[in-house]
C-alpha cells in the first residue's frame, strides 16, 4: 500500500494569501504524518461561473474535467480558504460545485463521485480578530454535502499579519501544532481507508 495523496487548495489565489501559508502548514503536518501532498494552484483551473446551460451545451470545461481526475487520483483535501462576510469564497465554491458535476463520459451521481468519504481538512486565516471562524462551519457543511469527511478540529488564525514568524511558523508555537494536527489526522484517516479498501478488494 503506498502513501495517501492530499490535495491542498488555497481559497486564495493572491500572491500574498495568508491562507496559503496555513495551508502549508496544514501540508506539512500531513506529509510528516506519510503523507504526499500535491498542493493544486487554482489559477491554472480557470473556471466560469456554473451555469446549467453552459454546461448542458458545452459540458464541463476542461478545467473542472481536469480537477475530476485530480480528485480521483487522491485520497484527502486540505482546503484554506479566507472568510468573506463570513462565508468561504466563491472561488472553493464554483471550484467544487464544477468538481461536483458528473464525469464527462456522464456516468457518476452529482456530488457523490469524486468526494465521496474523502477525508477533508479546514483553516481560515484573516486579518481580522476572529480568524474567520465564521467561515469554518460553512465550510464543513458545504463538505459534508459534497461526501467528504471533515476531520475534527479546525484553525482560525486571527491577526494573521503578525501571525508568522520568518520561517512561515506560526508565533503561537500551540496554535502552529494543531493546524499540523488537522493535516496529520487526514492523512491518518485517508490511510486507514486506503487500507480497508485495499483489503476489502483482497478478499
Ligand atoms: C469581499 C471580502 C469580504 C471579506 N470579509 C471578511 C470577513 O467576513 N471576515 C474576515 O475576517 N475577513 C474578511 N475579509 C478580509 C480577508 O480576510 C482578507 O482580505 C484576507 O487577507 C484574505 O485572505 P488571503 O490573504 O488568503 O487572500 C474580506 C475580504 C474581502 C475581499
Amino acid at each position: 500500500m503506498g502513501k495517501p495523496c492530499l490535495l491542498a487548495l488555497c481559497g486564495s489565489t493572491r500572491d500574498s494569501s495568508i491562507n496559503r501559508r496555513i495551508l502549508h502548514i496544514m501540508a506539512h503536518g500531513a506529509e510528516e504524518a506519510g503523507a504526499r501532498v500535491t498542493h493544486v494552484d487554482l489559477r491554472a483551473y480557470p473556471l466560469p461561473l456554473y451555469e446549467g446551460d453552459l454546461e448542458a451545451d458545452r459540458g464541463l470545461p476542461p478545467g473542472a474535467a481536469a480537477l475530476q481526475i485530480l480528485f480521483a487520483d487522491h485520497q484527502g483535501l486540505l482546503l484554506a480558504s479566507p472568510e468573506y462576510n463570513g462565508f468561504f469564497t466563491p472561488l472553493v465554491k464554483n471550484t467544487l460545485d464544477w468538481v461536483s458535476r458528473p464525469l464527462p463520459d456522464g456516468s457518476g451521481r452529482p456530488g457523490t463521485v469524486h468526494c465521496q468519504n474523502m477525508p477533508a481538512g479546514i483553516a481560515s486565516a484573516s486579518p481580522g480578530a476572529l480568524g474567520g471562524i465564521r467561515s469554518l462551519q460553512h465550510t464543513r457543511l458545504y463538505l459534508a454535502n459534497l461526501g467528504f469527511l471533515v476531520v475534527a478540529g479546525q484553525v482560525g488564525v486571527a491577526h494573521a499579519g503578525q501571525a508568522f514568524d520568518d520561517q512561515g511558523h506560526l508565533v503561537n508555537r500551540e496554535l502552529h501544532r494543531r493546524t499540523q494536527s488537522i493535516g496529520a489526522s487526514v492523512a491518518r484517516l485517508a490511510a486507514t481507508l486506503q487500507g480497508r479498501q485495499t483489503a476489502g478488494m483482497q478478499r
